[in-house]
C-alpha cells in the first residue's frame, strides 16, 4: 500500500489571463489541503494572451503574498513533467459548472494514465463566483462593464492599463 508522503506538494496550473476572485478562492481553499502550492501559469505559446507570463505572475504573486505557503511559478511541456520536477502528486482544479467536468476528467484521466502517482482534485469554488471566467472578465470590461466583483483590484488596474494602451 502506498504512503501517503510527508508533505503535500499540490500545483494550481492554469492560464490565469488574467486572475480572478474564482482563482483567488481556489487558492484559499487549496491552500489549507496542501503543504506547499505551487500556482503554476502555463507558457503557452498556441494562445493569444492579454498579459505576459511574466505578468500575470506578478499579479499572481500580489494576490497569494498573504499565503505563506503558496509560491507562484510558469511551466511549459507536459504537466506531469513539471510535476514530477517539482516532486508534487496533487493537482488541483477547479470546476464551475458540469459543462467544466467533461475536459476536466478527460485531462486528469490522461495525466494519470501519463504519471499514476499524480493525483488531481477538483474543488468547487464558492457559488458567488460560479460564473466567473477570465475570457468573461475581459470582454466585460472591453465592453465597459463594471468588474470589481469578479478581480482583485491589483487586476483590475492592469486591465485599466492595458486595454486603454491596447485601445490608443
Ligand atoms: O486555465 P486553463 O487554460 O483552463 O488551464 C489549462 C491547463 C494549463 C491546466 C492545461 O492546459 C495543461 O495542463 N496544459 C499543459 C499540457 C498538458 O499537460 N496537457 C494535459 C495532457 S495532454
Amino acid at each position: 500500500m502506498n504512503q501517503k508522503p510527508a508533505r503535500v506538494v499540490a500545483i494550481y496550473p492554469g492560464s490565469f489571463d488574467p486572475i480572478t476572485y474564482g482563482h483567488l478562492d481556489l487558492i484559499d481553499r487549496a491552500s489549507k489541503l496542501a503543504d506547499r502550492l505551487i500556482v503554476a501559469v502555463l507558457q503557452n505559446s498556441e494562445k493569444q494572451p492579454l498579459f505576459s507570463v511574466e505578468e500575470r505572475m506578478e499579479m499572481l504573486r500580489e494576490v497569494v503574498a498573504p499565503y505563506p505557503n503558496a509560491e507562484v511559478d510558469s511551466f511549459q511541456g507536459l504537466l506531469v513533467d513539471y510535476a514530477r520536477q517539482r516532486s508534487a502528486h496533487l493537482v488541483v482544479r477547479g470546476i464551475r459548472a458540469i459543462s467544466d467536468y467533461e475536459f476536466e476528467l478527460q485531462m486528469a484521466l490522461m495525466n494519470r494514465r501519463l504519471w499514476p502517482e499524480l493525483e488531481t482534485v477538483f474543488l468547487m469554488a464558492n457559488e458567488a463566483h460560479s460564473f466567473v471566467s477570465s475570457r468573461l472578465v475581459k470582454d466585460l470590461f472591453r465592453l465597459g462593464g463594471e468588474i470589481s466583483g469578479f478581480v482583485p483590484p491589483n487586476v483590475e488596474r492592469r486591465l485599466k492599463e492595458r486595454i486603454a494602451v491596447k485601445e490608443a
